[in-house]
């Protein structure tokens, strides 16, 4: 499995707050069948603006180096929406934006105040431009989570959706819960990722999801949700057709 969403870059947002915690949350994430993670500090967010790319990167090395070649770690960024994303885009490779480990995905975290008017215009506008926008656990986005309509139309225009971890198996609670299952039921979620924060309270971990998902809704979809479609994010392709 690869992990394509966690707050393990030590220092530089809400996540991981030491080299030695940062490395903890990859022994945690191998040890629960992980092989990799994207590294993805909140960027274009209040205080977590993280525009230094070079400054990420050189962090990823460091925890990179402190686990040891058995764990890849790569460097992504967890994108806030604003007005301006879309020029600050336009800039890359130069911008201050870091699409996931090098490829043409861009995860995306939308603003609770959002419209899907402006998303879908954002969805519409990255996709043209060649970008994939991975949308960021829907479940949490209070008016996207109640609209499984939305985000169908949102997969239609090119974008594909992350859900959490923690969100599938009810550690958030039933609500969160809910929209997650909705989603997986009308087949609308491309990703698991566990958006940990830390060795405790969010911590990495994709294992206890996967089989939830396993015994629900298959294993073909499980393994393509934790795997094969971050497989093909890390090698920069399209996602495999779902059967
Ligand atoms: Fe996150």
């Amino acid at each position: 499995m690869i992990d394509l969403h966690c707050h393990v870059l030590p220092g530089v947002d809400d996540g991981a707050r030491s080299l030695e915690e940062a490395a903890a949350m990859c022994r945690l994430a191998a040890r629960d069948g992980c092989e990799a993670m994207v590294a993805t500090p909140h960027q274009r967010r209040g205080e977590w603006w993280n525009a230094d790319r070079e400054g990420l990167a050189a962090l990823a090395g460091e925890l990179q180096d402190a686990v040891g070649p058995g764990f890849r770690v790569y460097l992504g960024g967890e994108v806030h929406v604003d007005p301006e994303l879309l020029a600050e885009v336009e800039k890359l490779p130069g911008g201050g934006v870091l699409p996931l480990a090098g490829s043409r995905y861009l995860l995306l975290e939308l603003d609770s105040l959002g419209t899907p008017r402006g998303t879908i215009h954002l969805v519409h506008e990255l996709v043209v431009a060649g970008w994939r926008p991975i949308l960021a656990h829907p479940e949490f986005i209070p008016w996207l989570a109640p609209d499984p309509d939305l985000v169908a139309r949102l997969v239609a225009l090119g974008a594909t959706t992350q859900v959490t971890a923690m969100s599938v198996t009810g550690d958030f609670g039933r609500r969160p819960q809910a929209h997650t299952w909705a989603l997986l039921d009308a087949g609308l979620v491309h990703f698991l990722a566990s958006d940990s924060h830390d060795t405790r309270r969010r911590p990495p971990g994709l294992r206890r999801a996967h089989d939830l998902i396993a015994e629900r809704w298959g294993g073909e979809t499980a393994r393509r949700l934790a795997a094969d479609n971050p497989r093909a994010v890390m090698e920069n392709r399209p996602l495999p057709e779902a059967v």
